[in-house]
């Protein structure tokens, strides 16, 4: 699936949709990433009180609704009364916080990738996994998905399930480790904050068959270095500013 080397595209993921313009982690913001023609769509999930999947990037409502508390409080009915869009422009007013479901639904016609993120760093959602891996399933989208998460004893679970989806290991800190590690329980790539980005660690994960994968590059100077040294992809809020600068390098 992935091959280094310039000649080979850096897959483009929309970083919670195309989320520099549009409500990071809604509709609109996948919406935009794929009329901006992103390859792929990262985004967050968590759980409800009712064990519904939904799209949301931190713990709380606070930052991103006009609610307030722990998503996990609250039954995906009463999260649906929330507006998740305003906080970004009036534009948006009344963009609901989307399930899994809905992502998948509407990925059915356009076949993007994804990279579905298990947010399952501070609270512990118990079956998180499983869910996902059922839903991926159900809509037969597990082929074009990679599951990742900060907890690495989650995506160890994902491998004891024996399903047949990638998942990748997602760090921001240095860890000598992560490479022998990520071997070890199967994973396919390894996605590294930009801060850890370097030729080295591309040429040692690409050694041992892993991808590597670069988080959050937004700028021409960050994109240009994660193509430059052969990134198998990368994420970014801005993935029309992406996509010329990969078209350019490649005209
Ligand atoms: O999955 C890459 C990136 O999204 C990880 O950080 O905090 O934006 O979810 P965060
Ligand atoms: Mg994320």
């Amino acid at each position: 699936l992935y091959i280094r080397g310039e000649t080979m595209s850096t897959i483009i993921y929309a970083h919670r949709g195309a989320s520099k313009h549009a409500p990071e982690n809604t509709m609109p913001a996948f919406e935009l990433a794929y009329k901006h023609g992103a390859d792929g769509i990262e985004t967050d999930v968590q759980l409800t009180k009712d064990n519904i999947p939904v799209l949301i990037h931190d713990e709380q409502l606070n930052r991103t609704t006009n609610g307030t508390g722990f998503v996990k409080d609250f039954t995906y009915n009463e999260l649906k009364q929330l507006d998740a869009g305003s906080w970004k422009s009036p534009h948006f007013t009344d963009t609901k916080i989307p399930r899994l479901d809905d992502l998948l639904a509407w990925n059915q016609g356009k076949q993007l990738k994804l990279n579905v993120e298990l947010k399952n760093n501070i609270i512990s959602y118990q079956g998180l996994e499983d869910i996902v891996c059922q839903k991926l399933n159900e809509y037969k989208m597990a082929k074009q998905t990679v599951i990742s998460s900060f907890n690495h004893a989650s995506i160890t679970k994902v491998n004891d399930k024996n399903v047949n989806i990638d998942y990748a290991l997602l760090t921001g800190r240095r860890n000598r480790t992560l490479i022998p590690y990520s071997k070890k329980i199967k994973a396919k790539g390894i996605h590294i904050g930009y801060r850890l980005l370097s030729n080295r660690l591309v040429t040692l994960a690409n050694e041992n068959k892993l991808y590597v994968a670069v988080y959050t590059v937004n700028s021409p100077i960050t994109i240009n270095k994660a193509i430059r040294l052969g990134c198998q992809a990368l994420f970014t809020d801005v993935p029309k500013l992406a996509i010329d600068i990969k078209k350019r390098r490649f005209a």
